[in-house]
């Protein structure tokens, strides 16, 4: 079932070319079960009519903030109130300054700040406008105060210019409107997320570490927020920003990663261990910077503390899932690896490929857990990060039953 079934949403068109995309966002909106009622703005009007929104959306469509047979009723509330989220397809670069600057001078700002629905953006415009630093420092204004956005996506532009200004399709604006709405399944639970690879010293300036980028972890602890836990987020080193909402705690080596977990990991409930921390450090890092001469150079290596077996060790241990990168033999090696460290799930992905797992947007898992496997199917890491997550809460909440 999609996300938005049975969802009451406003959807406000302003006065951009990609207005006539906004018809089609309509059509996919109503596909997944959702009620949509259109509210456009004046310029708005001047590039689509109003009746193919109307004979679209099955509504009468809105336009007029002061309308004496509307507002009898109190209209502008009312449609503010009635909304379970609020999608706004184009967002001009106009309406986006006034939606900053909290304007309430035409119905469409009216709603935005009269409603306590979620509010998502897709903006659309020519790329300079969109470069311009007054779009940049709105936009970003508006996402620190809790609205969504999507897109724009880079490409020709109507203008005739080429760069970042296209509104995103309407079928990737209508998920991330569902991405709104991810049920609640992990409301009440913590949930620790360890991310991102390790640096382990050779010397002052020279480590150790692998091709981990972080953004799976990084996901995973978006995706946890979003099914409503709470997260705490360690990660190694990492050119990242943490999902708004997540406890985040930056460390650089595996000791200091079993540090930090294990003074955490007391009243979480699920863990989930997807750092690639290293399985070696360097016995003794030099305190000063190494010379090069001519001879070879041998390093004695010593094993790292194990932090997912330290983890489920413990007399009351967490729910924990672990990852396993393989090269080869994927099932077999994550299937002994459950069982030698005692997890609750394992989710597998095979490394060495290009396009998949490290330094790759993308990934596709076997999840294996005592009972059941699953087969998440190549897709973007945020994709897969939900379905990981929504697979963790059904798994852990038939254990806790
Ligand atoms: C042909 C034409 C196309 C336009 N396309 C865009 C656009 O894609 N994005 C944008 O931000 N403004 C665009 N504008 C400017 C807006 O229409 C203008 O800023 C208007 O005041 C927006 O009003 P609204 O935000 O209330 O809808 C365009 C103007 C014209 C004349």
């Amino acid at each position: 079932m999609s996300n938005l079934e049975n969802k009451r949403i406003v959807l406000i068109v302003s006065g951009g070319i990609a207005a006539y995309k906004a018809l089609e966002l309509v059509r996919r909106l109503r596909d997944g079960g959702a009620s949509v009622r259109v509210v456009m703005t004046e310029a708005a009007q001047r590039f689509v009519g109003q009746l193919s929104f109307q004979a679209l959306s099955g509504e009468p469509v809105h336009t007029d903030l002061l309308d004496p047979a509307a507002e009898a009723a109190m209209g502008h509330i009312e449609i503010a109130r009635w909304a379970d989220g609020v999608v706004v397809a184009p967002a001009t670069a106009d309406f986006l300054a006034r939606l900053r600057a909290g304007a309430a001078n035409d119905l469409a700002s009216t709603i935005c700040l009269a409603t306590s629905a979620p509010i998502l953006l897709a903006p659309a415009m020519n790329q300079q406008m969109w470069q311009n630093m007054a779009t940049k420092d709105n936009v970003a204004t508006l996402i620190k105060r809790g609205l969504r956005s999507v897109g724009p996506d880079s490409g020709a532009q109507a203008c005739g210019e080429f760069g970042p200004g296209r509104m995103a399709e309407p079928v990737a604006i209508a998920a991330a409107l569902a991405d709104l709405f991810v049920p609640q399944t992990l409301s009440g639970i913590r949930v620790l997320v360890t991310a991102g690879p390790t640096h382990e010293a050779i010397d002052p300036v020279r480590y150790l570490t692998n091709r981990s980028t972080g953004k799976m972890g990084f996901a995973l602890a978006q995706a946890a927020l979003e099914a409503g836990a709470e997260v705490i987020l360690i990660h190694g080193p990492v050119s990242l920003s943490a999902p708004s909402g997540a406890a985040a705690i930056a460390v650089v080596s595996a000791d200091e990663m079993f540090h930090a977990v294990m003074e955490n990991i007391k009243n979480i409930d699920i863990f989930i261990s997807c750092a690639a921390v290293a399985d070696y450090r360097i016995e003794s890092p030099a305190t000063q910077k190494r010379k090069k001469n001519d001879t070879s150079l041998s390093l004695t290596l010593t094993p790292t503390r194990d932090i997912l077996k330290s983890v489920t060790a413990q007399s009351m241990p967490p729910f924990a899932v672990g990852f396993a990168a393989e090269t080869e033999n994927l099932l077999e090696h994550a299937r002994s690896k459950l069982e030698r460290k005692s997890l609750d799930m394992i989710a597998a992905n095979q490394v060495g490929v290009k396009g998949l797992g490290f330094e790759s947007s993308d990934n596709e898992l076997h999840v294996l857990w005592k009972g059941g496997q699953q087969h998440l199917a190549k897709a973007p890491k945020e994709v897969i990060a939900r379905q990981l997550v929504g697979l963790i809460a059904r798994v852990h909440g038939q254990k806790e039953s």
